[in-house]
């Protein structure tokens, strides 16, 4: 249980705020490289900052304050140029520093004006990895972007999944460090929902956690599994700050303001085996399904749909001064107090946890993943229909993508040519 002032502090994530000055010492997935292929700008908020994503025709990505200094207009529906983005009422055009290229009749009308030199507009640092576009909105210099191992892997077939919830990231990201819900949102919880009874399925019997360089470690052995099962001997990775790595896939948990967040999910497939070389023209992005529009219902058939509904249940932001924790929650109070040491650690101007500005370090990183030689190295065809619901071949598992909801028929077919069972 906090009390008011901490929760207040570890939830709010304005510029100014504690933790908003925490978090912006991280790289942000803030969209998909496709997204601006299609539109080459995009308006969007996060850690309460509204910003306007763009790429201009050089191919340059830019991420300005979501307001012209001019006079305020609205520069997602400005129009790129070579270089930079111009502001569609009168011409001011920007580039990805934030300094002011053209003041069109300024530059006419006073050419010696030195108006131009002076005017800045907020600018932060975007580029491009793995499919997604990410942001940095904290002080210089900017540390280096993760080079996670799996951004490096060939031969998969790669989609990016958005939904935005409204709620406070934080209760989001707490569910990476939650060993035991597993059993009961996901397991028992479907068990019910497909209308059985029983059985219940196996206990969870021990959980641990510990820190390690880039996040936090949870382990777990539940009825019927020793010491010698990887769930214990590898353990999930919850991701410092702001994601977990599950089997085939990262979840990051972006702030978009206080009550609303982005989640962020990048799902790697390996081809069966026999089928590399196999290289993917496009990485694809959709956005799942929350709210079930013809009950008003939260979604619970897929399995991050059913955490979705846990978090947003803990309300806008969860009252963490009426909360009751017990032994599971062990690694809750451990990400908590990370956080709260890591306010001090940059109020006394060092980097917190997990920043990585080494570039030797920084090459292709491996994390501890369960599972790691079938992710990487493949399955057979056959051992991969049976593992992966998303196939349509009749009587395997549910027709459908299982973790959210709503993937576009497209992204399916996409999916299946790449694993050859079109
Ligand atoms: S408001 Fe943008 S150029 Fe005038
Ligand atoms: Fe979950």
């Amino acid at each position: 249980m906090l009390d008011k002032e901490t929760n207040q502090l570890l939830t709010a994530v304005d510029q100014g705020t504690p933790m908003g000055e925490l978090l912006r010492r991280y790289w942000w997935p803030v969209a998909a490289t496709a997204e601006l292929e299609e539109r080459p700008t995009k308006p969007i908020r996060v850690l309460g900052e509204d910003l306007v994503l763009y790429k201009d025709l050089c191919g340059n990505y830019g991420l300005l304050d979501r307001h012209c200094p001019h006079r305020g207009a609205d520069l997602a529906y400005g129009y790129v140029e070579d270089c930079g983005l111009r502001c569609n009422y009168h011409g001011w055009l920007f580039e990805q520093s934030g300094r002011c290229l053209e003041q069109p009749y300024q530059d006419i009308a006073l050419p010696h004006s030195r108006m131009k030199a002076s005017i800045r507009i907020k600018a932060h640092t975007v580029v491009a990895r793995a499919g997604l576009l990410w942001a940095y909105l904290g002080p210089a210099p900017d540390p280096l972007l993760p080079d996670w191992e799996q951004f490096t892997w060939p031969n998969g077939f790669v989609q990016i999944v958005f939904a935005t919830l409204p709620c406070n990231w934080l209760q989001c990201q707490e569910n990476s460090i939650d060993p035991v819900h597993f059993e009961w949102t996901h397991d028992n919880w479907s068990m019910r929902l497909r209308g059985a009874q029983g059985p219940y399925s196996p206990r969870h019997l021990k959980v641990a956690f510990e820190e390690f360089e880039y996040g936090m470690i949870y382990r777990r052995i539940r009825e019927g599994q020793d010491e010698s099962n990887q769930l214990w001997t590898v353990g999930r990775v919850c991701l410092w700050p702001n994601g977990i790595l599950a089997s085939n896939h990262f979840q990051w948990r972006v702030p978009i303001d206080d009550v609303n967040t982005l989640c962020v999910h990048w799902f790697y497939t390996r081809v069966p085996k026999g089928r590399e070389p196999y290289r993917q023209a496009r990485i694809p992005y959709w956005v799942a399904e929350v709210t079930d529009a013809s009950t008003g219902r939260l979604i619970d058939s897929h399995v991050t749909n059913q955490d979705f509904v846990a978090f947003i249940g803990q309300g806008e932001i969860a009252d963490r001064t009426r909360e009751n924790l017990d032994q599971g929650d062990e690694g809750i109070v451990m990400m908590r107090k990370r956080f709260l040491d890591d306010l001090k650690v940059i109020a006394s101007g060092r980097d917190p946890k997990a920043v990585i500005r080494d570039a030797d370090k920084n090459r292709c990183i491996r994390l501890p993943l369960i599972g790691r030689e079938e992710v990487v190295e493949g399955v057979d065809p056959e051992e991969l229909k049976r593992r992966i619901p998303g196939s349509t071949v009749a009587g395997v598992g549910m027709d459908d993508f299982p973790w959210l909801a709503g993937q576009p028929a497209a992204v399916k077919v996409e999916f299946e040519q790449a694993m050859g069972w079109r």
